[in-house]
């Protein structure tokens, strides 16, 4: 496979369309389901915490992983947010996918984030799988669209798309804390000129198992235990894409082999000991904003979801906020 088609995008003529229809459809789809009520994301509305973490760069990375942000030794303060996937608050007993979204702060340099080009931040949004549930947004528009249909939508959606089922079936899981899961990006990013998929892999020595009797919100008590009683690490690693076919930038549905191109460290995630489960706390992680649009150039995000990501988060975070009558900034410090 010739070098040149690596991170090489191609974009389909109806892509701006389905992101269109679906940046609406989500926008009916949370005005349906939070009537009255504070306006919750969309996706990841559950929060078991949002926590203060060092993101620590590692030293001597060799050249092809030294770029943007890993050109060099640092330490960025971050807030991470922990969360479960699905649009209600549901018990975090049941089957889903977790999400784990990073913000660096004072990351210079401008930002891609049309109108957010001077923020400092800098997002890395990951979830407990390494496959995303559809290949395109066409797929994705066509998954919300028989979800929020009729049974019958739902019916012919499924029985046309076995691997959406697959993905789901693999992807929905019971966890026993948040911080003990290993989170992938499923979507690819620019690393300089070549792409990578990122990870962040848990530093546990001894995982908790799932409680009995588990009350609805485990996962939070599971986390607020853990930085009682101290810090806790991730490893954050990049699997850099070494063929175009089996390691596609289109399709975030199929993962790339870690036979063929392993993870490699560029960082260490530290979140510090700490009490974080206050209603101030709270209130601070639900008016925060993450999107893969929030980086560097260096690390531009790839393929047709996360091109539509750029449109959609934006669109669902600045309604929420425009409905909840609160101010949207981007954090500089752990103040809040
Ligand atoms: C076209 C595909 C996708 C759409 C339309 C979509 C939509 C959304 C929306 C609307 C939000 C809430 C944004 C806000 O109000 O601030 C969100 C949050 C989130 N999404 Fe996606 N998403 C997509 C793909 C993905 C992928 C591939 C991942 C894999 C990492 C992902 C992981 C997350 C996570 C972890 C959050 C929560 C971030 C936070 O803690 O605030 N999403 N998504």
């Amino acid at each position: 496979m010739a070098q040149e088609a690596l991170a090489r995008e191609v974009v389909p003529p109806e892509e701006a369309a389905c992101t269109a229809d679906l940046a609406a459809r989500l926008k009916s789809k949370i005005i349906r389901d939070n009537a009255g009520g504070l306006m919750r994301r969309d996706a990841h509305p559950k929060m078991h915490g949002v926590v203060k973490a060092e993101f620590i760069v590692e030293p001597d990375l060799p050249p092809e992983l030294a770029v943007g942000l890993f050109s060099g030794p640092a330490t960025y303060e971050a807030w991470i947010r922990f969360s479960n996937q699905n649009g209600t608050m549901q018990p975090d007993l049941n089957r889903d996918i977790r999400g784990m979204a990073i913000k660096l702060m004072g990351v210079p340099g401008l930002k891609l984030l049309e109108g957010e080009e001077q923020e400092q931040t800098q997002d890395f949004i990951l979830i407990s799988t390494n496959v995303f549930v559809t290949r395109d947004v066409k797929q994705f528009d066509g998954l919300i669209r028989a979800l929020t249909g009729s049974l019958w939508a739902k019916a012919v959606f499924f029985a046309t798309h076995w691997r959406v089922i697959r993905n789901l079936w693999r992807s929905m899981r019971r966890f026993a804390n948040p911080m003990q899961i290993r989170y992938w990006s499923t979507t690819p990013y620019l690393l300089g000129t070549r792409a990578v998929k990122y990870s962040a892999l848990p530093v546990v020595s001894q995982p908790d198992p799932l409680p009995d009797p588990a009350g609805d919100d485990f996962l939070r008590e599971a986390m607020v235990r853990q930085l009682a009683a101290g810090e806790v690490r991730f490893d954050f690693a990049v699997q850099l894409q070494t063929d175009a076919v089996s390691m596609p930038i289109e399709d975030p549905g199929t993962a790339w082999s870690e036979v063929a191109s392993p993870f490699r460290k560029v960082a260490t995630v530290r979140v510090l000991p700490q009490a974080f489960d206050s209603e101030a706390q709270r209130a601070f992680g639900e008016n925060l904003s993450y999107t893969p649009w929030h980086c560097l150039p260096a690390h531009r995000p790839l393929g047709g979801i996360n091109r539509a990501r750029k449109v959609v988060y934006r669109a669902i975070s600045m309604f929420r906020h425009e409905c909840n009558g609160a101010p949207r900034r981007e954090p500089s410090s752990w103040d809040f």
